[in-house]
């Protein structure tokens, strides 16, 4: 085995993460938390990956579930299309593997959701098979380890960085290699601060040696964040929310979302159009903290809400929008709705607690 290969296992072993719920677990468990891990910090995802293997134990159980289902579990965790994906994937499997989790690299890599450092996690964890993973912590390990210049999102840099994870991959201990990887990029070998005087492999590390661990690896290039906004109408009536489900594919598709307009003239003409008279709280309550603007920020963008609250006099007969429901506050807090449709009802049931109607 090279030496850091050597290092890292002998490492793990000692300081590593090793009672993790998804570790020494059947692949479907092992390849959910790799989902759920994606852009996601282990202590979030603990609960949600508990929450979802007890209500779908294995992948014929998350196959037959429905999409809104799946989703209500996915519902907080955020990038929901991992939701959608695994929900799909789940059903391929039902197909072409007759429910049993495939154990060969190519049938999992053509899995929906499913990219090549994914597909290797899952070998070298689940099944024990020799493949490298290339993860954005273990893209910064590396590019540190081998002192490798550029952003590591650019395709160049990107080569130079498999070809790095190929050549020292060891021949044996390959889970415990993998998931010492992933470790060192999360506990020692951090974005902001690494810690190198707890770093099993500094003696071979070129960016130590060279004084460059801060500013390796090379951050993506600035382009300005673009920034939009929206006005989230709450319409309520008694108890009940007005909420619509995202029929795209976009970010939020197959969520439950407050209908968005760009300004409140756009929000009381569409009411008007649907035939529902609303009125709009008395001015100070209107202007009370809990409904103030805030700011949801995506990965490719920055979303300012604003929240404008009313209340239906009485519901119109029928909603022309497709997919249009009132949801009681309660049962859309269970349903499947991103995260600042999430904050606003939690906002509204508080108001409620303390005034109630
Ligand atoms: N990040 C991605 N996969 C992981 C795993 N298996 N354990 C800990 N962190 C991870």
């Amino acid at each position: 085995m090279n030496d850091f290969a050597t290092r890292l296992v002998n490492w793990q072993r000692l300081h590593g993460r090793n009672t993790l719920p998804w570790q020494g677990a059947d692949a479907y468990r092992v390849w959910l938390s790799e989902i759920m891990l994606q852009q996601t910090q282990v202590a979030s995802v603990i609960p949600y990956y508990q929450h979802f293997v007890t209500s779908f134990p294995d992948v014929a159980m998350l196959a037959a579930a429905s999409e809104e289902q799946v989703l209500a579990h996915w519902s907080g965790l955020g990038y929901y299309a991992r939701g959608r994906n695994l929900h799909r994937a789940a059903q391929q499997i039902m197909l072409l593997h007759h429910g049993q989790f495939p154990a060969h690299f190519d049938d999992i890599l053509a899995l929906p959701g499913i990219g090549r450092s994914t597909a290797a996690a899952i070998c070298a964890l689940a099944f024990r098979q020799r493949h490298a993973i290339l993860d954005g912590n273990v893209k910064r390990v590396l590019a540190r380890y081998c002192a490798i210049d550029g952003y590591p999102g650019d395709k160049k840099i990107e080569a130079k960085l498999w070809q790095q994870a190929e050549a020292l991959l060891p021949r044996s201990d390959v889970a415990c290699y993998t998931q010492g990887l992933m470790d060192l990029g999360a506990t020692v070998c951090t974005r902001g601060k690494a810690q190198c005087s707890a770093c099993p492999v500094r003696s071979g590390c070129a960016a130590y040696h060279a004084g460059r661990v801060a500013e390796l690896p090379v951050p993506r290039p600035r382009k300005p964040v673009p920034e939009r906004q929206a006005t989230f109408l709450m319409v309520l009536h008694n108890n009940e929310i007005l909420l619509g489900k995202n029929l795209s594919t976009g970010v939020w598709g197959g969520m439950w979302c407050l209908p968005q307009f760009d300004d409140e003239a756009a929000a009381t003409a569409w009411c008007a159009q649907a035939g529902m008279e609303i009125t709009f709280p008395a001015k100070p309550e209107r202007e009370c903290t809990t409904l103030q603007p805030f700011t949801h920020t995506f990965t490719h963008f920055r979303l300012h809400i604003t929240p404008l609250l009313a209340q239906a006099i009485r519901k119109p007969r029928q909603m022309q929008e497709p997919g249009s429901a009132w949801l009681q506050v309660e049962d859309a807090l269970q349903a499947a709705i991103p995260v600042p449709v999430r904050k606003l009802l939690q906002k509204i049931q508080a108001q409620r607690k303390l005034m109630p109607a």
